[in-house]
């Protein structure tokens, strides 16, 4: 079968990486891709918010499935448009894309199936003084997040009233992130440590993928501005059988009787972001995709046929598969562009890549081919994958991989998966 994978980040190139092992993939399409998934299948230039074009493209090459990789289109209802043109997708409906693209529909559905979440309130652009008084009443530090689609720079932690105010009002008047800010969500703050947890589904049964840990903050120690992801490792040594089965039974299961009961056309990656905190399993968000860079370890770990995997999800034969799992660890280190998440230069040239150990999974992130010459081209630039028996060796086998690899400017962080080292 012909595949298109849309995307452009790590995560494509990992998953492209997988859809090209498997013997039913017979040729890749990845629409735009980067430098790294030119050398699995062929780049297409398609812009992922022109569906006409993707349904022409995939109607010309007779594509017979696309994966969707990043949410902005499932959000924008990129599943429903293929899938009118008889083109199977692995990608959720728009209606159903929005457990992520709006917070406040996400938390009121964790609320109708008794999902553990943190308490909240939601209040749209003619509610500000009803926010206010909202805000004047929470105890800090309280958070708050734009409820629509903002590249994962929409929530704020605040510490003072204050500022949760000036946030709040930041959002409802359309300064700070348009559209998507007009409705907010306030919540309380949830200490604790995070999770990341995948499935697959099919609306109705689904497998369970590893978990993942990732590592936001650009700084070692979790310090400075958030970003897409510095690292990743799995499996993660807390979320034990205990956990994941609490965290199946409180979260999963209730959120596909919730997409069941709500009629939602659900195929694809459900990636569930959990707190833990006092031991118990409370979910923070939803996304309707897989996680950047969770992926870039989490791909590695699979040994079942990804392309299997999915086609049992498109014909709703999930129940009962048992995905085949690696043992071993896996971690990703993130080798982002100086000044990344702030303003970066692109267009450096990366070299040093060929000294990689030919068993690491050096995935791209944001890399462009100029004739021959590899040339950054994102803030995220590459994500160097391992395997070890431990997370230290793994940790340690990425980070020699990182350090072989050059282009000016190029930082990386050194304590991915310190904290679960203690
Ligand atoms: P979200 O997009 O909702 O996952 O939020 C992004 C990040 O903000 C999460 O990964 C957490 O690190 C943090 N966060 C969100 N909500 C809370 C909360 N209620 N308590 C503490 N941290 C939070
Ligand atoms: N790594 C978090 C995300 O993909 O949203």
């Amino acid at each position: 079968m012909k595949i298109l994978l849309l995307g452009a980040g790590g995560r494509e190139h990992a998953l492209a990486w997988k859809l090209a092992q498997s013997p039913r993939c017979e040729h890749l399409f990845i629409a735009p891709g980067n430098a790294g998934t030119a050398a699995l299948g062929t780049n297409v230039r398609l812009s992922l918010a022109d569906f006409p074009a993707i349904g022409a493209f995939c109607q010309r090459e007779s594509i017979g499935m696309v994966v969707v990789g990043p949410e902005q289109p499932l959000v924008d209802g990129i599943a429903d448009y293929l899938q009118a043109l008889g083109i199977p997708v692995i990608g959720p409906s728009r209606a159903a894309a929005r457990l992520e693209g709006s917070k406040q529909f996400a938390k009121d559905f964790m609320q109708r199936y008794g999902i553990p979440t943190a308490q909240h309130a939601s209040f749209s652009t003619h509610q500000i003084r009803e926010a206010m008084e909202y805000i004047a009443a929470h105890p800090l530090p309280v958070v708050v997040k734009a409820s629509g689609l903002a590249a994962g720079k929409g929530v704020v932690i605040c510490q003072s009233r204050e500022d949760a105010a000036a946030e709040a009002l930041r959002m409802l008047d359309g300064s700070a992130f348009g559209a998507a800010g007009r409705e907010v969500v306030i919540e309380s703050f949830l200490e604790g440590i995070e999770v990341s947890v995948f499935v697959l589904t099919d609306g109705r049964d689904y497998v369970l993928l590893p978990p993942a840990k990732d590592y936001k903050r650009i700084g070692e120690g979790d310090t400075g501005p958030n970003t897409g992801g510095m690292g990743a490792v799995s499996p993660v040594p807390f979320a034990d059988a205990d956990l994941m089965a609490r965290i199946e039974e409180q979260a999963i299961r209730p959120t596909l009787r919730g997409i069941q009961a709500e009629g939602l056309d659900y195929t694809g990656f459900i990636f569930f972001g959990f707190m833990i905190s006092g031991g118990q399993p409370y979910l923070l968000e939803y996304n309707v995709r897989m996680g950047d860079p969770e992926t870039e370890v989490v791909m590695p770990r699979l040994r079942s046929d990804l392309v299997e995997l999915f086609e049992a999800a498109l014909s709703g034969r999930l129940g009962g598969v048992q995905p085949d799992i690696d043992p071993r660890v896996c971690a990703t280190v993130m080798m982002v562009s100086g000044g990344y998440p702030g303003a970066y230069d692109k267009g450096k040239a990366i070299t040093g890549l060929e000294h990689a150990d030919p068993d690491a999974m050096i995935f791209h992130a944001g890399t462009r081919l100029d004739d021959v010459l590899l040339l950054t081209d994102g803030g995220r630039v590459l994500a160097c994958s391992a395997y070890g028996s431990s997370i230290p060796e793994a940790v340690s086998q990425a980070l020699a991989q990182a350090g072989q690899i050059q282009f000016e400017g190029a930082y990386f962080r050194r304590d991915i998966g310190q904290d679960l080292m203690r």
